[in-house]
């Protein structure tokens, strides 16, 4: 008998003070795709991203506006951009890293932007060809020209837990560098753990970290990595601290291209799952999304590394 047919999950709600909802920034067609060793054709990204519309996701991450040589996958920005059926209610984000970028994302008529810095130096070199203190001369100028033309600006951090040539990432650090992405503008700071190796008390750590430097919880969000299978149990933690923003991708797709040990982010399945067994709030049409991911499965040919998915789907 599969889970559907015996009405799981049980909706139990947690007593201990859990968020009542959860905004999902859902990633799959920007984190997801860029990271496929083919370019996925530009008709299927704008279907994906139509049925994740579909079922119910109101932030859809639809791509960056980096170097094509750099991320030869989203090369096609402007086509999707300009062939997005954007819905009502629907936020269409797409990262951007410097000025170049911002001009491109500005003539594509965004809204919404982010960008993305590293916690650490050999990342800031492999992501960005930068520093981690100059990434800030980069992102200054885009910051606040996109605020001035009324856009919204989110920061990324990448490497929060462990980097893969450094070894563990000091919180004090990621406190630091985050805090400034924050003083630069951003209106959210997303905490990354671009490679999937954080366990939770690193999460409450880093978490208490932004608290006792003044920062709202409310805005911070989280952005895991599933490589070593902790990415929802991280989430847990995080949203027992009060975060209320969380990352992830449908069918769990994704992964970094300049981070080899990166695979695919959060689920977003398997965060519904967990979310409709808590009681908390999130809009999205479970069925739908896993219809959506096995879709995209088909046409990547390769199943979907979701769990809820694999569950639920066929
Ligand atoms: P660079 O080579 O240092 O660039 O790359 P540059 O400023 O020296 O410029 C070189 C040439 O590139 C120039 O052209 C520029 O115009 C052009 P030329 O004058 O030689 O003809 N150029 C551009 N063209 C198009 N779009 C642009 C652009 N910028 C410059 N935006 C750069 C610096 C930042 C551009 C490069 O390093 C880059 O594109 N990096 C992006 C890498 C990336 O997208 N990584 C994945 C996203 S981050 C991530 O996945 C982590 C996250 O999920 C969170 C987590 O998991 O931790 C967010
Ligand atoms: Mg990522």
């Amino acid at each position: 008998m599969g889970a559907r047919e015996v009405g799981l999950p049980e909706r139990v709600p947690s007593e201990s003070g859990l968020p009542s909802r959860v905004t999902i920034w859902e990633v799959g067609a920007r984190d997801g795709l860029q990271n496929e060793q083919t370019v996925v054709p530009v008709e299927v990204k704008l279907e994906f991203l139509d049925r994740l519309a579909g079922a119910g996701l109101t932030t859809l991450e639809a791509t960056s506006f980096v170097h094509p040589k750099w991320v030869p996958q989203l090369a096609d920005a402007e086509e999707l951009l300009a062939g997005l059926r954007r819905r009502d209610g629907v936020r269409y984000p797409v990262l951007v890293p410097n000025e170049r970028g911002l001009d491109r994302a500005l003539a594509a008529g965004v809204a919404h932007i982010a960008v993305f810095g590293s916690a650490t130096e050999t990342f800031a070199k492999r992501n960005l060809n930068s520093t981690v203190d100059s990434q800030f001369a980069m992102f200054a100028p885009v910051v606040s020209r996109a605020r001035e033309a009324g856009l919204d600006v989110r920061g990324y951090l990448s490497m929060c837990f462990g980097d893969p040539w450094e070894g563990a990432v000091d919180a004090e650090q990621v406190v630091r560098v985050g805090t400034r992405l924050l003083e630069l503008g951003c209106s959210q700071l997303s905490l990354g753990d671009t490679i999937g190796v954080a366990t939770p008390g690193q999460v409450e750590r880093l978490l208490a970290g932004f608290a006792g430097a003044g920062v709202p919880v409310d805005r911070l969000a989280v952005h895991f990595h599933d490589t070593y299978g902790q990415a929802l149990s991280n989430t847990l933690a995080a949203l027992r601290l009060g975060v209320s923003t969380v990352d992830s991708s449908a069918g769990g797709l994704g992964g970094c291209p300049y981070a080899e040990s990166a695979t695919g982010n959060l689920a977003t399945e398997d965060l519904v799952w967990m979310l409709d067994g808590l009681g908390i709030e999130h809009g999205v049409d479970l069925d739908a999304l896993v219809t959506t991911s096995a879709w995209m499965a088909e046409r990547l040919g390769r199943p979907s590394p979701s769990r809820v998915v694999k569950a639920l789907a066929g």
